[in-house]
């Protein structure tokens, strides 16, 4: 049986992105790559909201390896500003504590957000020189409202930081007219093309800074070292600073060509259906999902809270049924998770739903049989 993947990444690759891979005489330096990347740079101006006043980068890795990288804007003792919804949002505490560098973290009660009045009263308090956030927190499934952030703390902070991970491909992003330094995403989520690749658009503020300060970064993340590469690109020149992983930016290029010829407007449209209509059939069973506030319901993620069922048996069952569901990570709840990003269908949303109520039932879960794929139908049926 074929397999329908709805996980939180990778997601599922598109046969014409997979293919775009397999080709077996392609160096860094030939004009096919050089085109590959120059066009998947501007891919990400066109899916993040920049015009060319905005520098793309893109490096080996993924969302880790691009969050790593902002070490690149940062001198020691540099105070820092993480807003933190989960476990995502806690990396980037991680990350910077292994840094000279000053962090606090602001974090809500589970399953909520830190709102955005909280941010401010933080900032206004203190100097702080970067705030990072995360757009959409995949562990919760919860999303930060950025913008209304960067309304009210942009006058305070001199860099925002932005991971936009699983958010961009999905979710309304304009990092220009939302005035943010650094928008940072991965190859394998509502992008839907292979893992491998961290993605980067930095605002002419942050590239002032690189160009004229050291930091604290690393050699291979230091974005110093890959800005040349991207600028060769862009001219049509192929440039080295370590190896490039061709084969999946040609892949992502290929990507970008399917995104730009849905329209970003109507891949957003097309996840906002989805994942109301997955919300909808989770509600009409009975089901509680883990973000706690509607306006924060993201178009990427949902989370689902289990009474009875063990998550792993219900991850197990579904597989079982041609479903691959992803599981929790956020230690306050017992859930699974529900990607919906990527090449996902609102006929994904039925077939999602009604293996979902038939794995429940058979697990002794409390739900309304029956009830979840009708209200998927509803809300698919309303939206044509
Ligand atoms: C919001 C968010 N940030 C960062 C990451 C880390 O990305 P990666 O696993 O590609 O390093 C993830 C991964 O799921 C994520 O969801």
């Amino acid at each position: 049986m074929d397999k329908l993947l709805l996980h939180v990444g990778p997601t599922t690759i598109k046969e014409d992105v997979l293919v775009a891979g397999l080709e077996n005489n392609v160096g860094f330096t030939s004009k096919e790559f050089v085109e590959a990347l120059a066009y998947s740079l501007k891919g990400l101006r066109y899916v993040m909201g920049a015009s060319k006043n905005y520098q793309p980068l893109i490096i080996p890795g993924g969302g880790t390896s691009a969050m790593e990288s902002v070490t690149s804007l940062l001198k020691p003792n540099d105070k820092i500003l993480v807003v933190s919804n989960g476990v995502f949002g806690d990396r980037w505490e991680q990350i910077f504590k292994r840094y000279p560098v000053n962090v606090k973290v602001l974090r809500p009660s589970p399953g909520d957000y830190v709102k955005p009045g909280e941010v401010e009263e933080e900032v206004r308090k203190s100097e702080y020189k970067l705030v990072a956030l995360t757009h959409v927190e995949t562990s919760t499934g919860v999303r930060e409202p950025v913008k209304d952030v960067i309304n009210k703390i942009r006058k305070y902070v001199e860099l925002i930081v932005v991971d936009g991970v699983s958010s961009v491909g999905a979710e309304e992003v304009k990092a220009e007219e939302w005035n943010v330094d650094v928008y940072l995403t991965a190859s394998q989520k509502a992008l839907g093309s292979a893992a491998g690749l961290g993605l980067l658009l930095l605002s002419p503020k942050a590239l002032s800074i690189l160009d004229s300060q050291n930091s604290i970064a690393g050699y291979y993340l230091d974005l110093r070292n890959w800005l040349p590469v991207m600028r060769g690109a862009e001219e049509g020149k192929a440039a080295y600073f370590a190896t490039p992983p061709v084969h999946v930016i040609l892949q992502l290029a290929e990507a970008f060509r399917l995104i730009e010829k849905e329209g970003i407007e109507n891949r957003i449209k097309r996840h906002t259906m989805v994942a109301s209509a997955i919300r909808a059939g989770l509600e009409a069973l009975g089901l509680e999902i883990v973000a706690r506030r509607p306006e924060s319901y993201s178009n990427t993620v949902t989370g689902v809270i289990l009474k009875v069922a063990d998550p792993q048996k219900v991850l197990a069952g579904t597989v079982n049924e041609g479903v691959e569901f992803a599981p929790g990570v956020h230690p306050a709840f017992k859930y699974f998770r529900i990607g919906h990003m990527g090449w996902v269908t609102p006929n994904d949303a039925i077939i999602a739903i009604s293996v979902i109520e038939r794995t429940l039932r058979k697990l002794g879960e409390p739900i309304r049989f029956g009830e979840g794929v009708k209200a998927v139908e509803e809300v698919l049926f309303s939206a044509r």
